[in-house]
């Protein structure tokens, strides 16, 4: 296998087929073939990741490191979900949007019926934050670094029936967070509902750990898993939370307006179905009593209902291949390096600069938050931006003021040595 990969990237790299002509081709792809097929890549096999590199279109005329808020689609993705929309409207067949379920379901292990079709992370949060049963005065646990995606869900319900957010601001270790969860447990506590990684410094909590003792104490445990998939090998089954949501569009890098909805199965009767309709149902009619919520269909696909598009979902089927054949371990080894090595680079510039993200392997992943003591973190945007072509984003979620840096399997270190020289230019 490993030969023949050599001789793959040979003749890319030789000019014998362009990088182009082979990707126009999706069936005789790098991505189908070869990439790996989980065998052991190096991350420093730079030739191996320019031929990934090379497999999407994001545009070479800026440097992309922002997949925090959207990660590009490869070309397989493109060209999987163009075929499917010109073959739907050639034969104007209807459905076929549940294929994702069963894909989706594998690649975070866990039942084809506790997946829910959603088209970003804040829907599926709404699922949860609206379909619990609270009451007045219940407590709910999440932090001060939340996205508007999963604050303003349970603000909602703060207002309309009363429910109680207390919300901790995150320590730097995994072990310290556990605490200052348990310290915030008391008799009223009924939801834990926290990002699984933040959307401001990257920050990955420990989700076994925290589901357990949420458990432990009788809470629902709720994760807001959009950095989840694609950067971390997720095994749902093995966190063990009772309900995870996310999207497609970010580190899977698949169709923009894809998601899911994780709901372990004993949740299925327990957090209601508010907005139904055709699919999530198993029969009715008008002149039948009024259904029983229990009634609805009874797998999770009770929570996703009417006309999808078919062919988003068949381009997530190409994007978990695409993954697939790097494999993720490779994916996290490369991205962890990279990431890394940007967050040992900054630590360098000493008091010039204030580091945010976690240094503990265990809470940082493919994301690097942190402050510049000579410049305001929207300043640095937009001069960085404006002036020196790159894409960041500025982080103003729990008035951090801060800059993040996130990078994919798509990135190299030469971008990021590109940014380094920026950051120690104003540093
Ligand atoms: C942690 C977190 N939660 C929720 C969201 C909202 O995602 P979406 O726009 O897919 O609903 C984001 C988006 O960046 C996020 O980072």
């Amino acid at each position: 296998m490993k030969e023949s990969r050599r001789e793959f990237i040979k003749t890319v790299t030789g000019g014998i087929i362009g990088s182009w002509a082979l990707i126009s081709i999706p069936e005789e792809s790098f991505a189908r073939y070869i990439i790996s097929n989980n065998e052991d890549i190096s991350p420093d096999d730079e030739l191996f990741w320019q031929v990934v590199r090379d497999q999407f279109p994001l545009s070479k005329e800026r440097i992309y490191l922002n997949n925090g808020t959207m990660g590009p689609s490869p070309y397989v993705v493109l060209e999987a979900v163009k075929n499917a929309m010109t073959n739907i409207d050639t034969f104007a067949d209807y459905g076929g949007w549940d294929v994702a379920r069963p894909r989706l379901a594998k690649f975070v292990n866990v039942e084809e019926s506790e997946i829910s079709l959603t088209h970003n992370v804040t829907e599926g949060i709404n699922v949860v934050a609206w379909g619990l049963p609270l009451k007045r005065g219940d407590e709910v646990i999440m932090t001060t670094h939340e996205h508007a995606g999963n604050a303003l869900p349970w603000l909602n319900r703060a207002r309309k029936d009363g429910i109680v957010i207390k919300a901790f601001n995150p320590a730097k270790s995994a072990d310290e967070n556990l605490n200052l969860i348990n310290d915030l447990i008391t008799s009223k506590t009924r939801v834990i509902a926290i990002p699984h990684i933040t959307c401001t410094i990257g920050q990955v909590f420990p989700a076994k750990e925290i589901t357990q003792l949420g458990h432990d104490k009788g809470l629902f445990v709720f994760l807001d898993g959009a950095h989840g998939p694609g950067m971390l090998d997720l095994d749902l089954k093995d966190i063990d939370c009772d309900f995870y949501a996310t999207c497609c569009h970010k580190w899977m890098c698949g169709p923009k307006g894809t998601g899911f909805l994780y709901v372990k199965k004993d949740m299925l009767d327990v957090c209601e179905a508010l907005f139904v309709g055709g699919g999530s149902d198993f029969g009715w009619d008008m002149t039948t009593k009024i259904p029983e919520f229990k009634g609805f269909t009874p797998t999770a696909h009770r929570y996703d209902y009417a006309t999808q598009n078919a062919a988003l979902y068949i381009g997530l089927g190409a994007a978990i291949d695409f993954l697939y054949h790097i494999g993720m371990k490779n994916i996290i080894k490369r991205c962890k390096g990279m990431s890394g090595y940007l967050q040992n680079e900054l630590l360098k510039l000493g008091d010039k600069i204030e580091m945010l993200t976690p240094t503990e392997e265990q809470s940082r992943g493919f994301v690097t938050g942190f402050r510049l003591k000579s410049m305001a973190g929207d300043k640095f945007q937009e001069f960085v931006q404006t002036k020196k072509n790159f894409r960041i984003r500025y982080v103003g979620e729990g008035h951090l003021n801060s800059i993040r840096i996130s990078t994919h399997l798509y990135n190299n270190y030469e971008e990021i040595n590109k940014f380094l020289d920026v950051v120690r230019e104003i540093a």
